[in-house]
């Protein structure tokens, strides 16, 4: 019999992206009821989603299905006490349904008995009394099990699925993640301060299901809070297969707080002659809460004049390890800095943001990105957010370089577009940044101006201005360009 699951859950057993299904659920291929997808549905778009029909160890262990085994594989294990827990928990639910099986077993038998006896008599209750034992007997047969609800059993114990309230997000915590943690790298923008439990700021409340704590933590909750289920995020995992907390959430740039922090320099690397990746460190209690795609001003405290504001290269996942792209500029103290061995492994820099509302808008649209030199710095944390978030269809870059090192990272477009099969890239070279974007708009309309996207437009004021004016004339909407002007 068919089974019912949630978009996210039957992403993750067939392995394509969410965005992927939900474009099948708009073009008609899959229909939902009640939001749920049938895992008949799933089976018939998705054949090759399949387990050996053996034991329950062999299914693990030899799974026929390439990709899901892979998955597996590649999954990082709770710890032993939480595998315990979650594994004492399934087993519960399990004696829970057999224990009620059992009942109605015996219940019907005994109906049975009672209407063998009623039915010498009475041809209408001796063919209920030959439905009911041909109804047993179909009950009872021994049927295939369903291949998709093996594999989300196994998935619930090794990963396993959260539901925040109110906004409906879901995401699963993997190996020794927090939930905050887990929580972050799926993209939400969850509500945090210090990450270590000290602040109080990522508290939420358990509604459903058991968590475990995974450190000690100097922040105390009072009685009535622990009383009423609340928990630190970043001090506890999922104890149960399947959890419910309320947690707030930022809606934008708005909600995330003025931050001062002192961080600390982690490497200075040569990516092209004339760029260099920036890698701060943020304190493990004071890591830096952002929106990818945002903006930050660090300061050296040599001087006041060694100041630059700078858009954040890595993704909001991983708030302790900021990257920046400094480009060299003769009008750039910061940046000479930078380029004449300033900045060494262990230097204080101070930071300050985050600013800026250049960020994801939420929607399933197709995302097209368009930057200019180091405007692939805002572009590239959104695509990595994007990736986080598992939502848009399809990401597409077209990276226009103004100088001959200008698509420093190239590699890293040509290993997203390798191992992802809903990611693609285009390089372009113009001198002039003006006629660089009419280059990539004419390219983005021959290749998908058929398709309704956002637009999400990084670099210098010219070529963000061109970029966005010959888009709006090809009749994109103005609230699906977005743009970054970079100084
Ligand atoms: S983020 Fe500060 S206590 Fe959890």
């Amino acid at each position: 019999m068919a089974q019912w699951l949630t978009i996210w859950r039957a992403a993750q057993l067939v392995g394509v992206p969410r965005g992927v299904l939900q474009q099948r659920v708009r073009s008609g291929e899959i229909e939902l009821a009640d939001g749920l997808v049938s895992t008949e549905t799933l089976l018939r778009l998705y054949p090759q989603t399949e387990l050996e029909a053996s034991g329950m160890l062999e299914r693990v262990v030899h799974i026929r299905d390439e990709a899901f085994g892979r998955r597996l594989r590649e999954r990082l294990l709770p710890s032993q006490e939480v595998l315990a827990q979650r594994l004492f928990n399934q087993g519960q639910e399990l004696a829970d349904v057999q224990r009620h099986l059992q009942r109605y077993h015996a219940l019907v038998i005994a109906l049975r008995e009672q209407l063998a006896a009623l039915a010498t008599d009475d041809p209408r209750l001796a063919a209920l009394h030959r439905q009911l034992n041909d109804g047993l007997a179909r009950a009872l047969a021994t049927e295939s099990v369903d291949r998709l609800d093996v594999m989300d059993d196994v998935l619930k114990v090794m990963s396993a699925q959260v539901t925040l309230r109110p906004s409906g997000h879901q995401f699963s915590v993997e190996g020794h993640d927090t939930l905050l943690q887990a929580g972050l790298r799926a993209g939400l923008k969850l509500n945090y301060g210090c990450g270590n439990g000290s602040c109080g700021m990522c508290k939420v409340r358990v509604t459903d299901g058991q968590v475990a704590r995974t450190m000690h933590t100097d922040y105390v909750l009072s009685e009535t809070e622990k009383s009423q289920g609340y928990v630190l995020a970043c001090a506890h995992t999922a104890g149960s297969a399947e959890l419910t907390i309320e947690s707030l959430e930022a809606a934008g740039p708005a909600d995330i707080p003025a931050q001062h922090l002192v961080t600390q320099v982690r490497a200075v690397r040569e990516l092209a002659p004339d760029t260099r990746l920036l890698h701060l460190q943020t304190p493990r209690s004071h890591r830096l809460r952002f929106l990818a795609g945002q903006s930050v001003t660090l300061g050296l405290a040599l001087g006041e004049g060694l100041r630059s504001t700078l858009p954040i290269a890595s993704c909001p996942c991983d708030d302790r390890n900021l990257h920046f792209f400094v480009a060299r500029d003769a009008d750039s103290a910061f940046a000479q800095q930078v380029f004449a061995g300033g900045l060494k492994p262990g230097d204080a820099v101070n930071l300050w943001g985050p600013v800026g509302e250049f960020v994801l808008a939420d929607g399933q649209r197709p995302l097209v990105f368009v930057a200019c030199d180091t405007g692939f710095a805002p572009v590239k944390s959104l695509i990595e957010h994007a990736l986080s978030l598992d939502a848009a269809p399809s990401l597409s870059l077209f990276w226009l370089a103004t100088r001959p090192d200008g698509h420093f990272l190239a590699n890293q477009c040509r290993a997203w577009s390798e191992a992802l099969d809903l990611f693609e890239y285009a390089l372009f070279t113009d001198a002039d940044a003006s006629a660089g974007a009419r280059q990539v708009v004419t390219a983005v309309r021959a290749d998908l101006f058929d398709i309704d996207c956002d637009f999400y437009v990084a670099g210098p004021q010219a070529f963000v201005a061109t970029a966005r004016d010959e888009l709006r004339a090809a009749g994109v909407p103005a609230p699906q360009v977005f743009v970054e002007v970079l100084s």
